[in-house]
């Protein structure tokens, strides 16, 4: 038995693009139904009222594109409204947090991890919480980096501003002896050899967007949702306003190609 309903995928801009590259390389059979808020990113600076309404609005939306999963591409939107919407919608539901956390205890040998997210994400303490329920011991150093959302979405991936940025952030972190960074943002996996030219080869960085696939590749298969082995899955892109840069972001750094591109403004 097969499920040809595509999976849904949002986020507020181009982050959770990453998250999609991720679930291309390791689901290529599936459909992805992407919804970019163009019109409100970022989230990051936005109360978690705020982002709840816009989470349900999102996904209400993707249902009615015929969602069979949920994908919360997003750190902000995981860390504030994963509980609300899983209970909202009768499709499962999966965010990027819970993933990230997983990983990042795997990967720390010193039990030290440092966090980077927007200010939301860090502000919540999903981070501490999800990695302390699972280790009560592991010491956490968490930062909010609020302008490399700005710097990404203009597509300053690889600029002096953007490097002297992420050194300026993370040279706390580095201090405190951090050994494992999580990229707790879906859309920094875009600046990862930038920030690792910044950490040096001392520290591991956990991107929270291939761990996501992961965990929807289980969920997949564990409730028998996954398409056809034949379908040749695609991808189709829902935008609520336009962005100058999100097409090249998605084709330059991502090598992601569109089988559809369409603009539907909010109500
Ligand atoms: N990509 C998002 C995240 O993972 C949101 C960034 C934003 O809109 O501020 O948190």
């Amino acid at each position: 038995m097969s499920d040809s309903r595509p999976i849904g995928v949002f986020d507020s801009g181009i982050g959770g693009l990453t998250v999609v590259k991720a679930l291309r390389d390791l689901l290529p059979n599936e459909d992805i139904r992407y919804l970019g808020d163009t019109a409100r990113v970022p989230y990051g600076p936005k109360s978690p009222e705020t982002v709840q309404r816009y989470a349900v609005e999102l996904a209400e939306m993707l249902m009615r594109k015929n969602a069979k999963a949920l994908v919360v591409a997003c750190n902000t939107v995981s860390s504030v409204a994963l509980p609300s919407l899983t209970k909202k919608f009768s499709v499962p539901v999966i965010g990027v947090i819970e993933p990230g956390a997983r990983a990042a205890l795997q990967a720390t040998r010193n039990r030290h991890i440092g966090v980077i997210g927007t200010r939301a994400t860090i502000r919540s303490g999903a981070y501490e919480k999800a990695l302390h329920a699972s280790d009560n011991n592991v010491r956490i150093s968490s930062r909010a980096c609020p302008l490399l959302v700005p710097l990404i979405e203009e597509g300053l991936l690889n600029d002096d501003v953007t490097d002297r940025v992420i050194a300026r952030y993370l040279e706390p972190l580095l201090c405190d002896g951090i050994d494992t960074l999580v990229l707790g943002c879906t859309h920094y996996p875009l600046l990862s050899p930038a920030i690792a030219r910044s950490l040096g080869d001392r520290v591991k960085l956990v991107d929270s967007a291939i761990n996501c696939a992961l965990a929807v590749e289980q969920l997949l298969d564990e409730q028998s949702l996954r398409a056809g082995r034949s379908d040749r899955g695609e991808l189709r892109v829902t935008l609520t306003d336009a962005a100058d840069n999100f097409l090249s972001v998605a084709r330059e750094a991502l090598h992601l190609s569109f089988a559809e591109i369409e603009l539907q403004p909010l109500p």
